[in-house]
């Protein structure tokens, strides 16, 4: 397949690597460009002058005029498997409840583990089925997805299995990650420590058994998991040869970047509290900061400070944590614009943040997150525009034409 006339062929890169501080503003470009996909794969591109178009009489042809093309999106963090909705307490907290104080309440992610452990399987699999697909439409080709709304073994491994099979069926590329500790039942709040040991002793060697996942995910938070218990977790998860990622630094500066960096997790996500020790233990290290400020936006919180931390060095991530009671939206146009108006990255640093830098956080950057010789054709076509930076400029428009995903419209 070949597609010509491309306005501009945004993200193409030879080296792969991790982008930092200064490198994150640069999104390579060329213009007026052809690509050229064969199967799953791009084989070949370039500027149109370099192109001799009598060689490509017999490919099938798709004209791009006036389109860019990107990447498409890597979402390194979600929790897009979930039963129902929370709309009840989005009303709670307009009228004034904290997120915390609803958690207290036994709303919060125990409120969506009491509506998962009621979804069958079945149900739950087409629910997260149509998310899925909402948000390829929005140009996401890789997404992670956890559990952590079931809290027993059952029901985590429900959640893990409704992953699985969405990996099996859709195109797009899966990570599943293991999120057991997100919240302690009602039934453990006198013991929590029975709590962490049947998450380590029990859920732990089950999903590892069945092969589910890639990564284990703690949410070290006060009134959540501790250091403690957050390393208990992540000990056994290494007795699996699975990485650790970490929910850290959100609703209070509680030393969850420190065990990130002094633990060697994958990444930190989150970031919502941070002060200069915490970019200062993230100055190399190898665990890549991921930013959710979609949950910010609608927790109503100081955003994560990008602009400090890639000024200061760092490379950084951007995820939409998509989730039904902190971010109830997969949208990454509007994750890109958020963190162009509110935490002042450029439009260049937002869309590395979240193809090629999104790529490392969840270990896919040898396939996906660039236009590169060898990777996964996963493409974004956007509508007409003059330059790219209309894209979070004119927030809340659809600028999606089409997406490509390993070849296939
Ligand atoms: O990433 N912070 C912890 N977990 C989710 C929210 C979970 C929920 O409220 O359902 C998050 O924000
Ligand atoms: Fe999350």
């Amino acid at each position: 397949m070949l597609i010509t006339n491309i306005k501009t062929l945004f993200g193409v890169r030879e080296e792969t690597k991790f982008l930092r501080g200064k490198e994150m503003a640069s999104l390579p470009a060329i213009d007026n460009a052809f690509l050229q996909v064969e199967e799953e794969e791009i084989i070949r591109y370039g500027s149109m002058d370099q192109l001799d178009l009598s060689e490509f009489s017999d490919q099938e042809n798709i004209d791009a005029a006036g389109q860019f093309v990107l990447p498409a999106w890597c979402d390194s963090h979600t929790h897009l498997v979930f039963a129902g909705s929370r709309e009840s307490e989005f009303v709670d907290k307009i009228k004034g409840l904290s997120y915390a104080e609803i958690a207290q309440k036994g709303g919060g992610i125990l409120n969506s583990a009491a509506l998962l452990r009621d979804t069958d399987e079945e149900d739950l699999f087409q629910q997260s089925w149509r998310r899925l697909e909402a948000v390829r439409a929005m140009g996401t080709g890789a997404i992670e997805i956890k559990s952590g709304y079931g809290l027993s073994v059952e029901a985590e491994l429900k959640m893990l299995r409704v992953v699985k099979r969405l990996k099996e069926t859709s195109p797009l590329h899966i990570k599943a990650t293991f999120l057991g500790a997100h919240a302690y039942p009602m039934e453990y709040k006198d013991d929590p420590q029975a709590y962490v040991d049947l998450v380590c002793n029990e859920m732990l060697p089950k999903v590892a058994e069945e092969d589910l996942v890639s990564y284990v995910d703690v949410f070290f938070e006060k009134g959540f998991f501790d250091a403690k218990a957050t390393k208990q977790v992540m000990d056994a998860a290494q007795k699996y040869g699975l990485k650790g990622k970490l929910h850290a630094n959100q609703l209070s500066n509680s030393g969850g970047v420190q065990f990130g960096v002094e633990n060697g997790l994958l990444s930190v996500d989150h970031l919502e509290t941070m002060g200069e020790e915490e970019i200062k233990a993230l100055l190399g290290s190898e665990t890549i900061p991921t930013l959710l400020p979609s949950a910010a936006f609608f927790l109503r919180m100081a955003y994560p400070p990008a602009r400090e931390m890639i000024d200061a060095g760092l490379g950084v991530a951007l995820a939409t944590d998509y989730n039904p009671g902190s971010s109830p939206s997969g949208n990454i146009p509007l994750l890109i614009a958020l963190s162009c108006i509110q935490m002042k990255m450029t439009p260049e640093e937002a869309i590395n943040a979240v193809t090629i830098n999104g790529a490392h956080a969840m270990e896919v950057q040898e396939e996906l997150g660039s236009i590169t010789v060898g990777k996964k054709a996963n493409l974004i076509f956007t509508k007409p525009m003059n330059s790219l930076a209309y894209l979070p400029y004119s927030f809340g428009e659809n600028l999606i034409d089409k997406v490509m995903v390993k070849g296939q419209f």
